[in-house]
C-alpha cells in the first residue's frame, strides 16, 4: 500500500485518476486542491472512507505542501491551469500555478526525497501540419504556442532540471486530448453535448479542421499508473491512444449521436494561435513499459459520455450559464 498525494484531484483528469486507483489498487490517497473554477467537489463523491482524503489549498503554498509530501510517498501533479482560451484572456494563473506551484511541490519532494509524477500535455512540442506523416515523440523539440501550454512546458524543464541537478526521484508524461465522465462543459466534447441538450448549435472554432488526438480519461489514468510504477526515473514518456480526428467530425458524430441532422452546427471565431494538430506517437510507453489503452473505441466512448452528461445535469448545470456567457462575450 502506498500513500498518493494527487494534486488537482478535484479537476477532470485528477478525479478520474483517483477513482481508478481506488478501483484498481489497494493505495491510499490523499488530493490536495484549490477548488478554483474547475475544481469540483461532487467529482469526488463516494469515495471508500478510510482510503481518502481531501485538503482544500494552493499548490503554492509551501507550508501545507511541505507537510503534506512529507507525510505521502509518491507525488502525482495533476493541478494547473488548463484551458487554453482562458490562458489567452488572463494568463497569469497560469504563470502561479503552472510554474510557480510546480515549483513549490518539487522543492518540497526534493527535500523530503519523494517520487514525483509530473502530469503533462502534447501541447508543448507545438502543432503539426495536418499532412504530416510525423507524430510527436519524446525527442520532438519543446515548440509550445499559447501561455497555457508555454507555462506547461516550463513546468516540464524545472522538473527535468530539478532531476538532473538535485537527484529529484521524477518522470514525466505528456498525454493528448482526453474526454470521459467530469470534464468542465468549457472544454470542446462537453460544451457541445450540454449546448445539444440545451437547444444550442455546437460551436466550432474557425472552419473546424483542427485535429485533436482522442483518448478515454481512464487509459491516460492507467498510462499514469504504469509509469509510477514501471517507469524510469529521469524519463518522459508519451501517452496517446491513436485518436486523431478533425473537430468536425467529432461534432458531426456527437450531433449524430444525440438525434439532430449532422449539419446543426455553427462556426465561429477562431482561437487566436490556434494549434492545427497533435498526433501522439506512444511506442516508448507501450514498448518499454507494455501499456496498451483500453478504451480505443472512440465511437462507444462518445456515446458513453453523451449518455454520463444526460444523466448527470445536477453536476454541470451550475457552471453551464456562466460558462456559455463567457464564450459569448469572446464571440465564440
Ligand atoms: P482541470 O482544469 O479540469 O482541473 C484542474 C484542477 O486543478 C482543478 O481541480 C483545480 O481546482 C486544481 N487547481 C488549479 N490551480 C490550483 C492550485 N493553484 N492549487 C491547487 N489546485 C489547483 O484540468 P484537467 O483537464 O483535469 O487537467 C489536469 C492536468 O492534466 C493538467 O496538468 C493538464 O495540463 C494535464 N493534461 C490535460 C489534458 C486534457 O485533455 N484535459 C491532456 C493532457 C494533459
Ligand atoms: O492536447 C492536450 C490539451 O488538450 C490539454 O493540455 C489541455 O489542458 C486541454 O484543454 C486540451 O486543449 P485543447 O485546446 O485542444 O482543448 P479544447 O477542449 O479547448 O479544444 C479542443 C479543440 O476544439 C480545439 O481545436 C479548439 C476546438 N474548439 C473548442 C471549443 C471549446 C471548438 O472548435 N469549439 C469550442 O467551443
Amino acid at each position: 500500500m502506498q500513500k498518493l498525494l494527487v494534486t488537482g484531484g478535484a479537476g477532470f483528469i485528477g478525479s478520474n485518476f483517483v477513482r481508478y486507483v481506488l478501483d484498481y489498487t489497494n493505495n491510499h490517497v490523499t488530493v490536495l486542491d484549490k477548488l478554483t473554477y474547475a475544481g469540483n467537489l461532487a467529482s469526488l463523491e463516494g469515495l471508500p472512507e478510510g482510503r481518502f482524503a481531501f485538503v482544500m489549498a494552493d499548490i503554492a503554498d509551501a507550508m501545507v505542501v511541505d507537510r503534506l509530501v512529507a507525510e505521502c510517498d509518491v507525488v502525482v501533479h495533476y493541478a494547473a491551469e488548463s484551458h487554453n482560451d482562458n490562458s489567452l484572456h488572463d494568463p497569469r494563473p497560469f504563470l502561479d500555478t503552472n510554474i510557480v506551484g510546480t515549483y513549490t511541490l518539487i522543492e518540497a519532494a526534493r527535500k523530503h526525497s519523494k517520487r514525483f509524477h509530473h502530469i503533462s500535455t502534447d501541447e508543448v512540442y507545438g502543432d503539426l501540419e495536418l499532412d504530416d506523416p510525423a507524430r510527436f515523440t519524446e525527442q520532438t523539440p519543446y515548440n509550445p504556442s499559447s501561455p497555457y501550454s508555454s507555462t506547461k512546458a516550463g513546468s516540464d524543464l524545472l522538473v527535468r532540471a530539478w532531476v538532473r541537478s538535485f537527484g529529484l526521484q521524477a518522470t514525466i508524461s505528456n498525454c493528448s486530448n482526453n474526454y470521459g465522465p467530469y470534464q468542465h462543459v468549457e472544454k470542446f466534447i462537453p460544451r457541445q453535448i450540454t449546448n445539444v441538450i440545451d437547444g444550442i448549435r455546437p460551436k466550432l472554432y474557425g472552419k473546424g479542421e483542427n485535429v485533436r488526438d482522442w483518448i478515454h480519461a481512464n487509459d491516460h489514468s492507467s498510462a499514469v499508473l504504469t509509469i509510477i510504477e514501471k517507469g524510469i526515473i529521469g524519463e518522459t514518456y508519451l501517452i496517446g491512444a491513436d485518436g486523431e480526428r478533425n473537430n468536425r467530425d467529432v461534432v458531426e458524430l456527437i450531433l449524430e449521436h444525440m438525434g439532430q441532422p449532422r449539419e446543426a452546427y455553427d462556426h465561429v471565431v477562431d482561437r487566436p494561435g490556434h494549434d492545427l494538430r497533435y498526433a501522439i506517437d506512444s511506442t516508448k510507453l507501450r514498448d518499454e513499459l507494455g501499456w496498451e489503452p483500453q478504451f480505443s473505441n472512440f465511437n462507444a466512448g462518445i456515446e458513453d459520455t453523451i449518455a454520463w452528461y444526460r444523466d448527470h445535469e445536477n453536476w454541470w448545470r451550475p457552471q453551464k450559464a456562466q460558462t456559455e456567457a463567457k464564450y459569448t462575450e469572446q464571440g465564440q
